[in-house]
């Protein structure tokens, strides 16, 4: 079988470009191992988390919340095989949803393992697949030490971790990062007692502090307990039980946490294994991630790898545009990705969400800079929904006014980011947010009162 561009895993990096390199014209493979497409996000990933973030956010309304709306009910109870089962619904619809686009776009879909025979031919079980251009798209994988001792029924990594038919009593997560503190959340609002063991000073520590301490305060009063600058040692585990032995980062007396569970959620590693990228000289930087250049091509000048796979952000979203980039890289067009701009959100309640620069590195830099902040209690709409807890932080340009850094925590932060996006993207100034005339009553007059505090302490409701 012979291709114009064969494409090695089918996760949004991967599907996207094949779809991009079918509407430009080209014949296209698309290669999953798995047999569902979709990849990381859409099987164990983004979405399955995401309707676990909504239905317990159900049940937690409707414990804590539905009293002070006047609406009585009877106790709510967890049904926990339910909530999995709606879950896997949804899965399973979304990856149906990306057959139906490969047949769309008559994309060549092979199940099996890829790996490299040479520069232009690849092997899925015993056959062989040329393709004038190669896009790897493998994704990545959980990082679990061997001292964790992971056995996949105690000592889980997210992916099992979305598949939990009890509510566990304890849970340990080890790492306060996106998938700690979403996953967290999901099994405190349920009922267990979750605790986090993380290695920095901060929550979420890639992210403005504020933002970081801010979240913290909500999250300790969902009941999560942190135990900051601290790390895990080892994790022993029986048939019901593990036992995960905690130490100050700096050493000192440690103690022992045993729960019923321990997540790790430590971070990803690009995923490679059984490629053969020796046989074809394609080399990996010190984290296993493969290199490449600005337009995403290996050494090889017609491979090319996206996604997790490589440097940059583990995240959906910008494993779909480097997919784009590609494809019309491909067909001879001059695409533009600004990875400055990527918008990374953390789906608790209230939910994170950031681009651009943050003060810590605005500070580093020497950049000069000045910053408004809005925090979500002044607003109407917040209380009109009882969804006060939050902040939002403009950090502008001294001299230019230029917007430089968003970061919020509070209600559709998800959401009220693109704001941002889209005016960062234009290079557009603090006052020009501030003037935008924002819908009342809507959370986004927290960003417009946040841009007014930037720009010479105008911001109005304060
Ligand atoms: P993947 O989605 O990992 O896809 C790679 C595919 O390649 C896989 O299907 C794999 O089976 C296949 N593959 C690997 N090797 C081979 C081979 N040799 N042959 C054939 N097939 C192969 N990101 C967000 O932006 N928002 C979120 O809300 C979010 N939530 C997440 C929640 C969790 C619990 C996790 C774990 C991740 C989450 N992410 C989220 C991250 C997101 O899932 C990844 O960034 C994204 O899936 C990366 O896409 P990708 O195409 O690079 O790789
Ligand atoms: P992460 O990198 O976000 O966080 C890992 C945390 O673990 C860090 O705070 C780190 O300091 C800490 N840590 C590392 N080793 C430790 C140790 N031994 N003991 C204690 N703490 C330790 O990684 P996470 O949460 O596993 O997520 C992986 C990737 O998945 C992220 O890069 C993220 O991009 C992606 N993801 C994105 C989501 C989203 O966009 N909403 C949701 C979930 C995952």
């Amino acid at each position: 079988m012979s291709f114009d561009v064969a494409i090695i895993g089918a996760g949004p990096g991967g599907y996207v470009a094949a779809i991009r390199c079918a509407q430009l014209g080209m014949r296209v493979a698309l290669i999953e191992k798995e047999s569902t497409l979709g990849g990381t996000c859409l099987n164990v990933g983004c979405i399955p988390s995401k309707a676990l973030l909504d239905s317990s956010e159900h049940f937690h309304a409707a414990v804590e919340k539905f009293a002070d709306h006047g609406i009585k009910i009877n106790v709510p109870k967890v049904d926990m095989p339910q909530m999995i089962k709606r879950k896997d619904e949804v899965v399973d619809v979304t990856v149906k949803g990306i057959d139906y686009l490969m047949k769309k776009n008559k994309i060549e879909v092979i199940q099996g393992h890829g790996s490299f025979v040479d520069s232009t031919t690849l092997k899925v079980g015993d056959q062989e697949i040329k393709a004038k251009n190669i896009i790897i798209a493998t994704g990545s994988e959980p990082i679990c030490p061997p001292s964790f001792n992971y056995d996949g029924k105690r000592v889980i990594t997210s992916t099992e971790a979305l598949n939990i038919t009890k509510v566990p009593k304890k849970m340990v997560v080890i790492g306060a990062g996106v998938i700690g503190l979403e996953l967290g959340s999901v099994y405190a609002r349920l009922g267990t007692a979750v605790e986090v063991v993380e290695f920095q000073k901060h929550i979420l520590g890639e992210m403005d502090t504020d933002v970081s301490k801010e979240m913290r305060r909500s999250l300790k009063k969902l009941g999560i307990k942190f135990h900051l600058s601290h790390k895990v040692t080892t994790v022993n585990s029986t048939k019901t039980k593990v036992s995960v032995e905690v130490e100050k980062k700096d050493g000192g007396d440690g103690f022992t946490i045993d729960a019923d569970f321990c997540l790790v959620a430590i971070g990803r590693k690009a995923y490679t294994d059984g490629l053969a990228l020796d046989k074809v000289g394609i080399p990996s930087d010190d984290k296993g991630r493969i290199d490449i250049n600005g337009h995403f091509q290996t050494n090889l000048p017609n491979v090319y790898a996206i996604g997790d796979v490589v440097k940059g952000p583990m995240l959906a979203h910008k494993a779909e545009e480097e997919g784009v980039y590609v494809a019309e890289y491909l067909a001879g067009q001059k695409p533009h990705i600004n990875h400055h701009l990527i918008p990374g959100v953390v789906y608790t309640w209230p939910e994170v969400a950031s681009v651009g620069s943050t003060e810590e590195a605005l500070k580093e830099k020497g950049t000069p800079y000045k910053v408004g902040k809005f925090p979500m209690k002044a607003l109407g709409r917040s209380r009109a929904s009882m969804d006060t807890e939050g902040v939002i932080k403009v950090l502008a340009h001294k001299d230019t006014d230029e917007i430089l850094g968003v970061h919020m925590v509070g209600a559709r932060a998800a959401d009220l980011i693109m704001e941002a996006v889209a005016l960062m993207e234009f290079r557009g100034s603090a006052e020009d947010m501030s003037r935008i005339c924002h819908p009342h009553p809507t959370y986004s007059e927290a960003v417009k009162e946040a841009a007014l505090a930037a720009t010479g302490n105008r911001a109005i409701h304060i």
